[in-house]
């Protein structure tokens, strides 16, 4: 009888924690948010279904992107160092060669059109402030225009295997103008103190983050950083699905390498109790039979 009363009391006290608790964890501590979004369908200036003409796109993107972007992948080198690149657009140009692979279709179209909107950024830059974002609106240039430059973009992004080093050129590509990833030994290509003046605060180093903040908090956080951080500086990346599960992918193997072995790990030691428990069960039985 006693038990039973000691596991009523223990059934309250968990119920109470359980109600009392949990919702407020989830609706306060860590609310619900949207699922990420990899249609980016809230950008609408420019209709992707017209079809591109990636010769003509070519000719655009000599004419309008490489004096401020390189494209290694065919043959248009950085024309500054990184320094200078920064002291004059503020954070240095990514790279295009992978553009046309990492980035949704959509948002790199609208991108083009309207870099600020595509961003989510109208809080930093809105419309006659004070600030302008370096990278100018296309928003002149005729849709057939845009998506001839994004088909030009995405005949040209190399493939990378699925692995640790393409998973590097990934997080390179999209994240790598702003964020360090030293235990990985990369480097942000802008400098710190250039980063700070262009975004407000220092971009963190990103070596931890897989660990602090978790894979799923990244996957919302990446895809739409302002519905996570209301304000943040961060800007929305624009990275397909795949793309972004390579950047945190890349997180993971830098950041916590040994999650595999550990999750190994785990099964054998919980193989290990429930051996345990039944050889206990059993040794109990055996020294409590001579008093039953
Ligand atoms: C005056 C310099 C300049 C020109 C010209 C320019 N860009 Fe940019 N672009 C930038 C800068 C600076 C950034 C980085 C801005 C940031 O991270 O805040 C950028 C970023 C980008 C990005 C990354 C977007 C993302 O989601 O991270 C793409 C893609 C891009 N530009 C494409 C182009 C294309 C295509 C053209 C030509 C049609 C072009 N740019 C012309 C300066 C320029
Ligand atoms: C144009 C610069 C820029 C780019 C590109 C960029 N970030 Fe950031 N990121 C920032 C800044 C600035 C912050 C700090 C935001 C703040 O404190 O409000 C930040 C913060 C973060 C955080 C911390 C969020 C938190 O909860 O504190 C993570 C994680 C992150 N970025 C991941 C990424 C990943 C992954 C990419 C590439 C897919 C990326 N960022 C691309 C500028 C950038």
């Amino acid at each position: 009888m006693k038990e039973f009363k000691i596991l009523a009391v223990l059934v309250v006290l968990v119920g109470v924690l359980y109600y009392g608790i949990e919702p407020y964890a989830h609706s306060v501590m860590h609310p619900e948010v949207a699922p990420a979004n990899f249609n980016f369908d809230d950008l609408k200036n420019v209709d992707t279904s017209i079809k591109g003409n990636g010769a003509n796109g070519k000719v655009l993107v000599e004419a309008n992107c490489i004096a401020c972007h390189a494209i290694e992948k065919v043959g248009h080198l950085q024309l500054m160092p990184n320094a200078d690149a920064a002291a004059a657009y503020g954070v240095t140009p990514p790279d295009l060669s992978h553009a046309g692979r990492i980035y949704d279709k959509n948002f790199l179209a609208n991108f083009i059109f309207d870099p600020v909107s595509a961003l989510h950024l109208e809080h930093k830059y809105p419309v006659g402030g004070a600030k302008t974002f370096p990278m100018p609106a296309y928003n002149w240039m005729s849709q057939q225009d845009i998506m001839d430059i994004v088909v030009y973009l995405q005949s040209i992004a190399p493939k990378v295997l699925d692995d640790k080093v393409g998973h590097a050129i990934t997080f390179k590509a999209a994240c790598g103008r702003c964020h360090s990833m030293k235990y990985g030994t990369l480097e942000a290509t802008t400098p710190a103190d250039a980063l700070k003046t262009y975004m407000g605060v220092t971009p963190p180093d990103l070596s931890q983050h897989i660990k602090s903040r978790g894979e799923h908090y990244l996957h919302s956080f990446i895809n739409n950083p302002q519905v996570l951080i209301k304000g943040t500086a961060m800007p929305r990346v624009g990275l397909t699905e795949k793309a972004q599960e390579e950047v945190i992918a890349y997180m993971e193997e830098i950041g916590d390498s040994k999650k595999e072995e550990r999750e190994t790990v785990g099964l054998w030691v919980m193989g290990y109790m429930v051996v345990f428990a039944l050889l206990a069960y059993l040794w109990k039985r055996q020294i409590w039979k001579k008093v039953h």
